[in-house]
């Protein structure tokens, strides 16, 4: 999101656009929580972004605000808008982001351009959202070193990552990762089919096993799945690890760099051609605008493709042993 914000500043400042950097979302617009600069105005300046591209964490910090989900809370923000003779926002989050966007355009008349910032790359109109590639490769960093114990203790390993309805991160990480086993909730987790693949595994001298598990998997996250295995008889000693919140830290992978200065810059040029109510994505690594309904409008789906690479079966791997 910080690279973003900085490729937002750095695009509009040679336009002669002034930026003001509201922090904390929509409840630091309710509070009017400004960056101020050194005249004491609610400026963010290229200056105060300088440096920005390579940060983890959010500069503008980051909330969730429940009073926004109210009508009252909608009219609040566009008061403080109008009030600070705001022309244009320009939202970066995900879904429930995009939501508070469409209702705020019911009170005011300025344009609002979001870009898509989550890691869980659920948003259709989009190929990438931001930080999906560093928390991917956080996850993936994770799972080689989990590995090593594994391997050295025998062991299976549950490693659970986010994505609260989405199963991207971990269909990635477990395709980058070099998984045995991967659980999703775009497809079913068939423990009939589990149990007899890990004894198979087991029985033909596979040491160990790593399982990714998207928190979001309908039959529950890691200690839940666990649990199961181990009660539908296991033949592995197992362990789970959550990763959590360490896959929404750190200095951002090139991708992330990338792609969010492209779509920074890209929303700040489709203000100036006058657009609005929609978000900025990248298709095939070229920015598009889609509307705020298209990119909530369903559930994103995971390709057949990358589904195919996660259909383990245990009959390959043995003949691979
Ligand atoms: O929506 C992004 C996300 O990181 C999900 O993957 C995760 O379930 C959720 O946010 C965590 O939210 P919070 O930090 O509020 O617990």
């Amino acid at each position: 999101m910080n690279a973003c914000v900085r490729a937002i500043v750095q695009t509009a400042a040679p336009l002669g656009i002034e930026v003001v950097g509201i922090k904390r979302g929509y409840q630091g617009l309710l509070e009017e929580d400004f960056f101020i600069n050194t005249a004491g105005k609610p400026r963010l300046t290229a200056r105060r972004v300088n440096g920005w591209l390579t940060l983890g964490g959010a500069g503008l910090r980051s909330s969730r605000c429940d009073e926004f989900l109210s009508e009252g809370g909608q009219i609040k923000g566009a008061k403080v808008l109008e009030r600070h003779k705001i022309d244009a926002i320009i939202p970066i989050g995900g879904d429930g982001t995009f939501r508070g966007s469409i209702a705020l355009a019911n009170h005011w008349n300025g344009q609002i351009i979001g870009c898509p910032g989550t890691i869980d790359n659920d948003l259709i109109g989009t190929d990438y959202t931001i930080g999906f590639s560093t928390a991917v490769q956080t996850a993936v960093d994770a799972v080689d070193k989990i590995r090593d114990t594994a391997d050295s203790h025998d062991r299976m390993f549950l490693i659970e990552v986010m994505g609260r309805h989405s199963g991207y991160i971990a269909a990635y990480t477990a395709i980058a990762g070099g998984a045995d086993f991967c659980a999703i909730p775009e497809t079913a987790t068939e423990f009939n089919s589990l149990i007899p693949s890990l004894c198979r595994l087991k029985s033909r001298g596979k040491n160990s096993i790593i399982m990714v598990v998207s928190e979001g998997d309908e039959e529950g996250g890691a200690e839940i799945i666990r649990k199961k295995l181990v009660e539908l008889g296991c033949p592995y000693s197992t362990r789970i690890v959550i990763l959590g919140h360490l896959q929404r830290g750190g200095s951002p992978t090139h991708e992330d760099r990338r792609r969010a200065t492209q779509m920074g810059a890209a929303a700040v040029h489709a203000i100036v051609r006058g657009e609005t109510g929609k978000m900025v994505g990248t298709m095939n690594d070229l920015c598009q605008c889609v509307s705020f309904e298209q990119t909530i409008a369903s559930h994103r789906e995971i390709p057949d493709a990358i589904l195919q690479l996660l259909n383990f079966d245990a009959d390959d791997k043995i003949a691979g042993l």
